[in-house]
């Protein structure tokens, strides 16, 4: 079956959502293929808030939001980018509100403002209010606003649709992708003027996340599959309080409302790392001291593995109003009343700063020369403009997907205009069909379960917070192994109808690709910055790694790396100091 838009977005949650939306205002037939129904995208699942310099609380300045996104990423942040980024979420948010979303209140009437980490007032002086927020419920509302608005603007939906391929012409235009279709099992093909990728992150490389279970990096193992770069995949952020053991998300809005980090002597540890931010560092710096206080001995709980985020200080109305979810899955996963006593947090796998490398309007590119791929655009989590760096601040990434989504929409919608529709052959379909007959046809005795934790607990241990020489290498061999053994599995599934094993070994091959990518850089990358932290090159090194990684994958486990310069502006790289 064929199918034909002006712009087909890949991805349907903020980031899609918003490339749909402007697309379709700027006149495009705009079709979104998702392989969720599109409100289960993990866009729902941001709490604390969106950032955006709007001052509604105290004095604030998009040159202020600016310096402190550069000083987050450790100068490893596109200036550029994040100047237009800083400017341009104030008008992004005001839009979301005039679509009606449901933001908290000041007494006011303007938009409620949270604190969050990394987010201060005049260039580092003192922690601002920043934060946009609805209680910790912020990502929800805004796809379910998205949503409504795609509704209403008669956006075609193609729900429960897995992307299996991407198509170029000989000119190395994209001009269509083929999909599975969960409902029939079969492989549909999409012929477009523009294909926007809006696809989300991976954090399920890792076994502690506080991803969704489907957030594979499927797109961007496409791209690297197809000879295209990802860039600064060796960025992966921690953010410092998943819910122990469990890993799910606990706001850093509860940090932002007062909560405080407390190590087994309810030392509040943060004033020995961060004198002037303290709780309210950025993620990197969170977790890494976190690590410490744990391996100097300090930290929480009989076996000492975790730290307690301190909420019993605030007033119980604070934590029920505003933080009504992460009291919820303290109370129903930990069996903790934040009211009354701390809350088990240990660092969890948030955020790809990497991705598919593109420019300001969000087209994809495919080298250090910021060559463009016609026809391709990505946006959000799945893309790096590289406005996080090497690390990412708290509620940018909701912002990203408004400003850079908004983009993708209006740069896509125009480009689709020198497009002219021809039908697709019906054999274009074959290589999709392949992909999902390999997988049914399977008969070895692998399995997609065993090869995923092995996965996901070696990737923590070898790849996650802090990083080394040893056991990057050691697990550079591993994700080959795993790659070899994921050629021999076989499923028990042999249904085309709503497979959803299908769908699952589809996803680990995705993951196998994208650690691999990961992996590499991190081992290539011999200093630190940002969330990425080698113990055995402990210093930021901006003599020889000022630059941005682009990984190509020549063979599986094999990886070729070229450098783009970082654009520099009106910061100047400093020691990064809180
Ligand atoms: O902590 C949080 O609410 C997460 C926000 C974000 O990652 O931007």
């Amino acid at each position: 079956m064929a199918h034909i838009h002006d712009v087909l977005i890949v991805g349907a949650g903020g980031a899609g959502l918003t490339a749909a939306l402007f697309a379709a205002k700027n006149g495009a037939n705009v079709g979104v293929i998702s392989k969720l129904y599109p409100t289960r995208s993990h866009t729902g699942a941001a709490q604390g808030g969106i950032s955006a310099a709007l001052g509604n609380v105290e004095e604030d300045r998009w040159e202020w939001h600016m310096y402190d996104t550069v000083k987050g990423g450790d100068y490893l942040t596109d200036q550029d980018a994040a100047e237009v980024f800083a400017k341009e979420t104030i008008e992004g948010v005001i839009e979301l509100e005039h679509m009606g979303l449901p933001f908290d209140r000041l007494p006011s009437g303007k938009i409620a403002q949270r604190r969050f980490g990394g987010h201060t007032r005049n260039f580092g002086e003192a922690p601002v209010r920043r934060a946009a927020y609805a209680a910790d419920r912020t990502g929800h509302v805004i796809l379910h606003t998205l949503h409504q608005q795609a509704i209403k603007h008669g956006i075609t939906f193609y729900n429960e649709f897995y992307v299996l391929d991407l198509l170029f012409d000989e000119d190395g235009r994209a001009f269509g992708v083929l999909a599975y279709e969960l409902a029939t099992g079969e492989v549909h093909a999409f012929k477009a003027g523009a294909i926007v990728i809006a696809s989300g992150g991976y954090g399920r490389v890792f076994k502690i996340t506080a991803t969704a279970h489907t957030v594979t990096g499927d797109m961007q193992a496409l791209i690297y599959n197809k000879g295209l770069p990802l860039e600064d995949p060796e960025f992966f952020q921690f953010h410092p309080t998943g819910l122990f053991p469990l890993g799910i998300l606990i706001t850093e809005g509860a940090r932002g409302e007062g909560g405080i980090l407390r190590n087994a002597n309810g030392e509040r540890f943060m004033e020995r790392y961060a004198p002037t931010i303290k709780d309210l560092a950025p993620r990197d710096v969170v977790a890494r001291s976190m690590f410490i206080e744990i391996m100097e001995g300090r930290g929480c709980g009989p076996n000492k593995d975790h730290i307690c985020l301190d909420l019993t200080h605030l007033e119980p109305e604070v934590i029920e109003k505003r933080l009504p979810d992460i009291a919820e899955f303290a109370r129903t996963y930990a069996g903790v009343d934040p009211v009354k006593e701390p809350i088990p947090v240990l660092y969890t796998a948030h955020y790809s700063m990497g991705g598919i490398p593109t420019t300001l309007w969000t087209e994809v590119v495919r080298d250090e020369k910021n060559t463009v791929v016609p026809g391709l655009y990505a946006a959000g989590e799945s893309a790096c403009v590289s406005m996080h760096g090497a690390n990412r601040l708290g509620t940018n990434s909701l912002a990203e997907l408004i400003v850079f989504g908004r983009r993708a929409g209006i740069a896509s919608a125009k480009f689709a205009q020198t497009y002219k529709p021809h039908p697709l052959p019906p054999e274009v379909v074959e290589p999709g069909r392949e992909r999902v007959e390999k997988i049914l046809n399977g008969s070895g005795d692998e399995s997609v379960a065993r090869i995923r934790k092995a996965l996901q607990e070696s990737m923590m241990e070898n790849a996650s917070v802090y990083r080394n020489e040893e056991r990057l290498s050691k697990q550079v061999k591993i994700i080959r192994e795993l790659q070899e053994r994921y050629e021999h599995i076989s499923i028990q599934d042999k249904g085309r109808i709503y497979n959803t094993e299908l769908v699952e070994a589809l996803e680990l091959g995705s993951l196998l690709t994208v650690a691999e990518a990961l992996v590499h850089a991190a081992l290539n990358r011999t200093e630190s910055r940002g969330a990425h932290a080698r113990e055995d090159y402990p210093e930021r090194d901006d003599d020889n790694w000022l630059k941005h990684t682009l990984a190509y994958r020549e063979a599986p486990g094999k990886v070729r790396f070229a450098y783009k310069p970082v654009v520099l502006g009106r910061f100047e790289p400093k020691p990064r100091t809180y």
